[in-house]
């Protein structure tokens, strides 16, 4: 059996590769979450039913807590996901993401050293600690140009800026102490199980209320959208073939605006369930988020050379799949919607005009 222990599981990512591995009948996996707002038990309640899956309750910020987990678990992987993860709520309230994303993140590489230098032969050659991080710790890229494992960290968020911090530990990590560290560096994800705060879930499921679909600015800020499944195969094969010590990019390739995303969106339910009016009557352009980042794009080649890892899914069967996965979900997100986020603005400074 491989051990493998995934932080921030019940999450949007976390839960894909949870998903993911545990279809190979040789794992087994301890998932630790603290079971924030944007964590669900029903994102693994697949995974649970094969009997080889497992979810602890615990926060990354409980250093004795992790230190006797990683202790008991003996992975032989750890996959690293727990994360504050919204950039507008990083700018309302910066403290979580720096006491997360920071010191969780450190608390987990210390327990993961203590439990490592136990181990001899095999078990220490192989083990690895994949921290899986994001393509917002480059900064912004102008309109040409795209994010190699050697440009330099310029994060512009809080968000961004904590996970650039964790990064670092993590590097600092492998280099002083020799932990068999890799890191990952995604861009934007999209696909079944996201919370609804951001953007795709958010326009898909107003689009189906007939809301308005807010767009920040003139939405002509660009993203490289991946679907989640490719990002939980890029990972998974990362933490079984990765040279510890290496970073590697992952990305879709598709590269949108925002706006042409929420056009897709509403074109896509428009065909799949038509409505009397076009959706794309519902775009309501608002205030810009501070700080917003005018582009990223990921160039995964290394990822792909190296490890022969392929994106699955094109933007376009990627976003219908999504979309007929929130049709099909309503029992899934409409209580989220009720009670635990409605689709208010998020990350505007006090004051500012929505
Ligand atoms: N969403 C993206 O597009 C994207 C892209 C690249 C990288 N990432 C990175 O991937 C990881 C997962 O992102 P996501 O979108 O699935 O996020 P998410 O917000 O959906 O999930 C995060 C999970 O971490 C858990 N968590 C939060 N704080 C915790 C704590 N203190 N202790 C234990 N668990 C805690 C939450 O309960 C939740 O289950 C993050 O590290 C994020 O930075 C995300």
């Amino acid at each position: 059996m491989t051990k493998i222990v995934v932080t921030g599981g019940a999450g949007f990512i976390g839960s894909a590769a949870v998903r993911l591995l545990v279809k190979n009948p040789g794992a087994e996996v301890t998932v630790i979450d603290k079971m924030t707002y944007a964590a669900n038990r029903a994102n693994i309640a697949p995974a649970e039913a094969t009997g080889r899956c497992r979810l602890i309750i615990e926060d990354i910020c409980n250093a004795a807590g992790m230190t006797e987990i990683i202790a008991a678990e003996r992975p032989d992987q750890i996959l690293h996901l727990a994360a504050e993860s919204h950039v507008d709520r990083s700018i309302s309230g910066p403290r979580d993401f720096v006491e997360t994303n920071v010191l969780g993140t450190y608390n987990l590489l210390e327990a993961a050293r203590a439990y490592w230098s136990t181990l001899a032969g095999a078990a220490r050659d192989t083990f690895r600690f994949l921290h899986v991080s994001t393509d917002e710790v480059y900064g912004s890229l102008g309109d040409e140009g795209l994010f190699t494992e050697e440009t330099p960290y310029d994060p512009s968020s809080p968000y961004s800026a904590s996970k650039a911090a964790s990064d670092h530990l993590a590097k600092a990590w492998h280099r002083t102490y020799g932990l068999p560290v890799i890191i990952s560096n995604c861009s934007n994800n999209y696909g079944p199980h996201h919370f609804p705060e951001k953007l795709m879930p958010l326009v898909i499921l107003n689009a189906l209320e007939g809301k308005a679909l807010p767009v920040y600015g003139k939405g002509d800020n660009i993203r490289d959208w991946l679907h989640v499944e490719d990002h939980a195969r890029a990972l998974a094969l990362i933490a079984s073939k990765g040279r510890p010590g290496e970073t590697y990019n992952v990305g879709g390739r598709n590269e949108r605006t925002n706006l042409q995303v929420v056009e897709a969106i509403c074109d896509t339910l428009d065909r799949i369930v038509p409505a009397e009016r076009s959706r794309r009557g519902l775009i309501t352009f608002v205030a810009d988020r501070p700080g917003h980042d005018h582009r990223y794009a990921v160039d995964a080649a290394k990822l792909e050379r190296e490890l022969g890892w392929r994106a699955e899914e094109t933007f376009e069967t990627g976003l219908e799949k999504t979309i007929r996965w929130y049709l099909a979900n309503e029992k899934w997100w409409r209580p989220l919607r009720k009670s635990v986020y409605s689709g208010e603005r998020l990350g505007l400074p006090a004051g500012a005009k929505a």
